[in-house]
């Protein structure tokens, strides 16, 4: 017998990522002794604030928290996770019912495509997205049918399109502050959703993955502030970005009961749950101090800053996003003929800058690329300078 990609047939709908050629150039460049400064990927540069740290090692030197955890999640960190819904955003749940914690909102909202969808089953998606979004629906089998979600002033009506459309969808993935776009929303928007979402009978999924990254004044609504989100939907938030905890991979998915329970029958036979003392160190974080997420928001506020104002001292014009942890920039106009992603390997190659190419969220996101900000604002003016000069060729 000879094993070759024909026996995987899940491959040919997961190519490798766009993201992968400026990896591959970015690697070799640093191999061969470069200095690259990466706005590439949303992986924060800083580390957990320290007393989650220290939670983790206290509670890490219990032998009783060595044994397979909850698979839905330790009862205590449910009821932090509907403490933070009422403090924040005077929401209501049920911790049992309502509330399961997910090994990263990847894991939860991929495990959810996989608990929901029947083969063939269709998902809208916004076009452009955060990757899993479109790809955890094809690993669950279904279809994704996306809608364009470039411009803020189209984006209900596309909606309401796609869910007119045939075969009808059965779910849609939203996520605002919206990762790459950076476009965020009014609490009416989501009300307007949750009365499609009656209307066409679609179950509502919204990442809500950068609720803390506002600027500005700015302060993000959460789906489930809606009166009736709870029969339509669920919202999934991570602790990756609000306490520099992406290596953690702790999140919660909280709201439509029937939705949570479908995700914890699924994952009681997939997990043991998250390592004990991680999840004890997320209820610190949780319930502690907010500092640290002060801090860490006025961070990515500083880098915005100073990026979006060396880029216009370039001529390179980009709003400042309201939110999240991203530049979303649209490419100057005398190169868009090249495409987001030979743009990219160009700043790369020319510039030692890294960022992604927005084609790799979709195809309506070929004329941008974004940068993370993931470097320091002495870096992010180094790389300025090398961009104008490039631009001044
Ligand atoms: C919209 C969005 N959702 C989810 C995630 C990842 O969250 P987690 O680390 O909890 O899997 C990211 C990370 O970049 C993101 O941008």
């Amino acid at each position: 017998m000879s094993i070759n990609s024909d026996n995987f047939s899940i491959l040919r709908d997961l190519p490798p990522y766009v993201f992968s050629v400026i990896d591959e150039i970015k690697y070799k460049a640093r191999k061969s002794g470069e200095d690259i400064i990466d706005f590439g990927m949303g992986n924060p540069d800083q580390p957990t604030p320290r007393h989650i740290v220290q939670k983790l090692i206290e509670s890490s030197l219990e032998g009783r928290n060595h044994r397979y955890s909850a698979s839905a999640g330790l009862p205590k960190l449910k009821l932090a996770i509907t403490d933070w819904y009422r403090k924040n955003y005077n929401v209501e749940l049920d911790s049992e019912n309502e509330t399961i914690v997910t090994i990263g909102s990847k894991e939860g909202v991929s495990h959810l495509m996989i608990s929901m969808l029947s083969p063939g089953d269709v998902v809208l998606v916004p076009d452009p997205c955060y990757p899993i979004h479109s790809f955890s629906v094809l690993i669950a089998r279904g279809r994704i049918k996306p809608f364009n979600a470039i411009n803020d002033d189209t984006l209900i009506d596309n909606i309401e399109k796609g869910f007119k459309t045939s075969p009808k969808p059965k779910a849609l993935i939203i996520s605002f502050p919206s990762n790459p776009t950076t476009q965020t929303v009014e609490l009416e928007f989501f009300a307007k959703i949750v009365d499609l979402a009656n209307k066409y009978s679609v179950i509502v999924i919204h990442d809500f993955a950068y609720a803390d990254l506002c600027f500005d004044g700015y302060k993000a609504p959460s789906f489930l502030q809606v009166p009736g989100a709870k029969d339509v939907g669920v919202e999934s938030f991570s602790l990756s970005k609000s306490y520099n905890m992406a290596g953690w991979r702790v999140a919660f998915m909280c709201g439509n009961k029937e939705v949570i329970s479908a995700l914890r029958r699924v994952k009681s036979y997939l997990d043991y749950g998250i390592f004990q003392p991680i999840q004890i160190a997320a209820i610190s974080a949780l319930n502690e101090t907010q500092e640290c997420v002060e801090q860490i928001r006025n961070t990515y506020s500083k880098r915005r800053d100073r990026l979006i104002s060396s880029l216009s001292n370039m001529g390179w014009e980009v709003p400042p996003p309201r939110a999240t942890m991203f530049v979303w920039a649209k490419m100057p106009e005398h190169l868009r003929h090249l495409g987001s992603l030979e743009f990219s390997k160009k700043l790369i190659k020319e510039c030692k800058v890294a960022v992604s190419p927005g084609i790799g969220f979709g195809r309506n996101g070929d004329q941008y690329v974004r940068f993370a900000l993931i470097e320091n604002e002495h870096r992010i003016l180094q790389a300025s300078r090398s961009i104008k000069k490039l631009f001044s060729k």
